[in-house]
């Protein structure tokens, strides 16, 4: 597979509109993923001891990966793109992981806002950031030894390698079972300084290529319209909840905005902003374009149409309620579901996603090569 690829890229910037041909150096010897489950590859079942049960992982894996998805995610799918192999999560302790070519600190129920009590994931951003930066000093001692080398980044891979971000549709998602949209709108600000915190420390530490994902059309995801979506004046015109696409579409701007502004400030950064939540808005619109028969309705879930989600039981799981025995199972073909399990996409969705990140059409890519008055 090669490892270069060329892709035209439309930068929309101060009102001007220009087609750029660009050619995407997508070459790198290591990758460092943080985020949420969007990413995650094992870490938060690792990091709690659980397992997650049958049938996720079932299409790729043929067992439960640790991933909450039937099959792949859209990481996966950039690693393989990339030539690289599928990343380790940090907290693997054992199968012998190999972290030559990466990490991935990403877990799933993570908040770019510092965990609290009731959060899911007990590793917030700024703990994924603390996790790499001791996950780097190790390795930079072992490196002195050249025992492990097989086993760890070289040195020079943690200012070449790629670091990936999908994170901040937990903060959004979460805070709406207690603020209203106003609140929350008005919050993102800080939870972007939390994240400029994180990145800022990983620059003060070598990291040069930022790979950043922006947040996804959250309102579409079963576990929102079930919650927030039973009054049909809240619904848009997809069947997604409004508030919950407007709170990420406020985060997205910022985002992006944040990104020029990074990308402005060092000289020797590329930044890449990608634009996930126009993917994902499109594919739950034109679903059967894409060659999808359910756009919003869970994979593996129960309850039935229209969502097949109910809170109390997760993908795979069997439950006693009211006194009968209920199982949250999947369907026949996930490949005509876009979300699998109410909350995450199925792998055949993730992999329409990625094909369409790596066309280069939906991110704004090494500002300061093209546009070096930015500087
Ligand atoms: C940014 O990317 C370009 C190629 O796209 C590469 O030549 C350059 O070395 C990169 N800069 C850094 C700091 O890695
Ligand atoms: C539904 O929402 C609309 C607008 O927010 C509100 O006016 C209406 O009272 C709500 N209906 C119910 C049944 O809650
Ligand atoms: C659906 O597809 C049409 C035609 O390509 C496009 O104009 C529209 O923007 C798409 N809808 C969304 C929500 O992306
Ligand atoms: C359980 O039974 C109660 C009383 O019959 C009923 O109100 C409730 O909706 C039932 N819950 C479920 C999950 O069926
Ligand atoms: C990128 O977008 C342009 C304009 O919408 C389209 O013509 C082109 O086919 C797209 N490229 C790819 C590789 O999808």
């Amino acid at each position: 597979m090669a490892s270069n690829y060329v892709a035209a890229f439309q930068l929309v910037l101060f009102c001007i509109c220009m087609v750029v041909a660009n050619s995407v150096e997508f070459s790198h010897p290591a990758v460092f993923n943080f985020g949420d489950s969007n990413s995650d590859t094992g870490e938060l079942v690792a990091g709690l001891g659980i397992q997650l049960s049958p049938p996720n992982g079932q299409d790729y894996f043929k067992t439960p990966s640790g991933r909450f998805c039937n099959g792949r995610l859209i990481l996966d799918f950039l690693m393989d793109a990339m030539d690289l192999p599928f990343l380790n999560p940090y907290l693997n302790s054992v199968g012998l992981p190999n972290f030559h070519q990466g990490c991935n600190f990403a877990a799933a129920g993570s908040t770019i806002l510092p965990a609290t009590a009731s959060s899911i994931s007990p590793f917030g951003f700024g703990v994924e950031v603390n996790q790499f930066l001791l996950f780097r000093a190790q390795v930079l001692k072992l490196l002195a030894g050249k025992k492990f080398d097989e086993y760890i980044p070289a040195e020079d891979y943690f200012q070449k390698g790629l670091y990936i971000f999908d994170i901040g549709q937990n903060d959004l998602a979460g805070a709406f079972y207690s603020k209203s949209l106003d609140q929350i709108l008005s919050s993102i600000p800080t939870i972007l300084l939390e994240f400029e915190t994180g990145i800022q420390r990983l620059y003060d530490h070598g990291a040069r290529n930022f790979w950043i994902h922006n947040t996804g059309p959250l309102g579409c995801l079963g576990q929102n319209v079930a919650k927030f979506g039973t009054n049909q004046s809240n619904l848009d015109e997809l069947g997604c909840v409004s508030s919950h696409n407007q709170a990420a579409k406020t985060f997205n701007q910022q985002l992006q905005a944040f990104c020029s502004k990074l990308q402005g400030q060092y000289l020797d950064v590329n930044v890449t902003y990608v634009d996930v939540y126009t993917i994902k808005l499109d594919l739950i619109a034109n679903y059967s374009k894409h060659g999808f028969e359910q756009p919003i309705m869970a994979c593996c879930g129960y309850g039935g149409p229209p969502l097949n989600y109910d809170s109390r039981v997760s993908c795979g799981v069997t439950k006693v309620l009211n006194g009968t025995t209920i199982t949250a199972k999947g369907c026949k073909d996930s490949s005509v579901y876009v979300n699998w399990d109410g909350i995450h996409y199925t792998e055949a969705a993730n992999q329409y996603v990625a094909s369409q990140i790596l066309t280069g059409n939906y991110s704004n890519t090494h500002l300061s090569e093209k546009m070096p008055f930015l500087l």
